[in-house]
């Protein structure tokens, strides 16, 4: 009998040949370990993700949630309060224009890079992703620089779960309330001292007179940094992974960066960082001969439906000719990532300036360890042999 449990180790490592099982044969199942459905097709997780009102967010959309965070943040609020969060967000995001950040976001990566020349390997998370993401987060976000490795570790700690007991462990609870005691008194300071970052734009941000409520602005900023260096490091990761293990896309690309942008949105499409997410349902739903009942929680497989050859011919090869238009990296529908258009102007910023550095390079071990999140995937350590 097949069996797919999302928060299982195993699939942490690798979730394709399973996900393939699901779209192909039980496309909406019923994970009994999980107790949860899982819907894994292209089409049924678009339909999901515009479909607010029948696939609730207000009961938490990390596949563990935080405690408190449900119904308080922007992935964890249904229209119209999500509409009104998002939209004072974005004003902050519009005021802190990106392209002022491009050319300290360059010169950010040319540092991180450049002592990377000439070694023979290097750790990628160490000794480029994290230090890059984490410097870049900073910036845009207006966090004072001196606490960066910390705020760093506990990010990655809040994401991950235990995988025996599928909860919060103590450590990633302790995580959690370290950084909204770290964010508080950031916003505290930016409200006294106001400069022209994310944080001070919105939390002070007023659209016809309404304001977050301070509750909001804790958890957002949390969220921010969260879901900012997580997410970003976790797929800058994954991406530098793909290029180590695709070596004819890794040669075209060094060779000619214009293909850069093609090769991250294949990357996005073909192995995502931000692999599920949940949803509530608000109503029984009938799908695929299946009921679905009011209250019960749907896994969405935003890696799976990337992958679904309904949608993309040959989905299972990374072809960085592609142009995976429409693909599910930054999810879908009224919860599309909201730190889009950052996080493509950094990641092709950084790689454009490692690759001037270390053109060529590959895994140096055959195995690796992937980090216990059942939301997230990327692994734990990436060591590059550089060739
Ligand atoms: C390549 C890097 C990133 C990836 C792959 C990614 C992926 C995602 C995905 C899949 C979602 C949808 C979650 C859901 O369906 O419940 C999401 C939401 C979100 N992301 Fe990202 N993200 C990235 C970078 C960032 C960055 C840099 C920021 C902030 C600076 C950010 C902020 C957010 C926020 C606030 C949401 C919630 C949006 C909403 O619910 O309206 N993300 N992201």
């Amino acid at each position: 009998m097949f069996r797919f449990d999302p928060y299982s180790p195993a699939v942490d490592a690798d979730p394709f040949a399973a996900y393939k099982t699901l779209r192909d044969e039980y496309p909406c199942f019923w994970s009994e370990e999980a107790g949860m459905w899982v819907l894994s097709r292209y089409a049924d997780i678009v339909s999901a993700g515009q479909d607010w009102q029948t696939y609730s967010s207000a009961s938490g959309n990390l596949m563990t949630e935080l405690p408190g965070r449900a119904g308080a943040t922007l992935g964890t609020t249904d229209p119209p309060r999500h509409d009104r969060l998002r939209g004072l967000i974005q004003h902050a995001f519009m005021k802190r224009n990106l392209e002022s950040l491009a050319e300290p976001i360059r010169g950010i990566a040319r540092d991180i890079a450049a002592p990377l020349a000439g070694r023979p390997s290097f750790e990628f998370i160490q000794d480029f992703g994290s230090k890059f993401t984490v410097r870049v987060l900073f910036a845009a976000l207006g966090l004072p620089l001196g606490d960066e490795a910390t705020v760093r570790d506990k990010a990655v700690m809040m994401v991950q779960s235990d995988p025996v007991t599928r909860a919060k462990a103590p450590e990633h609870i302790a995580a959690y309330e370290w950084m909204q005691a770290y964010a508080s008194k950031v916003i505290a300071e930016r409200r006294a001292h106001p400069l022209n970052d994310l944080i001070s734009h919105f939390s002070m941000a007023e659209i016809d007179g309404d304001r977050l409520d301070e509750r909001e602005v804790l958890l957002t900023t949390t969220t921010l940094i969260m879901a900012g260096i997580e997410s970003l490091g976790g797929f800058m990761t994954m991406f530098a992974y793909n290029l180590a293990t695709y070596g004819d896309a890794r040669r075209a690309v060094a060779a000619n960066p214009a293909l850069l942008q093609e090769a991250i949105e294949e990357s996005l499409r073909f192995n995502t960082s931000a692999q599920r997410f949940r949803r509530r349902l608000q109503r029984d739903v009938e799908l695929h001969g299946q009921t679905m009942k009011a209250g019960d929680f749907v896994c969405l497989a935003y890696g799976s439906g990337n992958r679904d050859e309904r949608q993309y011919p040959n989905a299972e090869v990374y072809d960085i000719a592609r142009k995976p238009r429409g693909h599910l990296g930054f999810g879908g529908g009224v919860h599309a990532c909201l730190g889009t258009a950052i996080a493509r102007l950094s990641v092709k910023l950084a790689f454009d300036e490692l690759l001037a550095v270390v053109p060529d390079f590959e895994c140096a071990k055959d195995t690796l360890a992937w980090m216990p999140s059942s939301t997230f995937r990327s692994p734990l350590k990436l060591e590059l042999a550089v060739r």
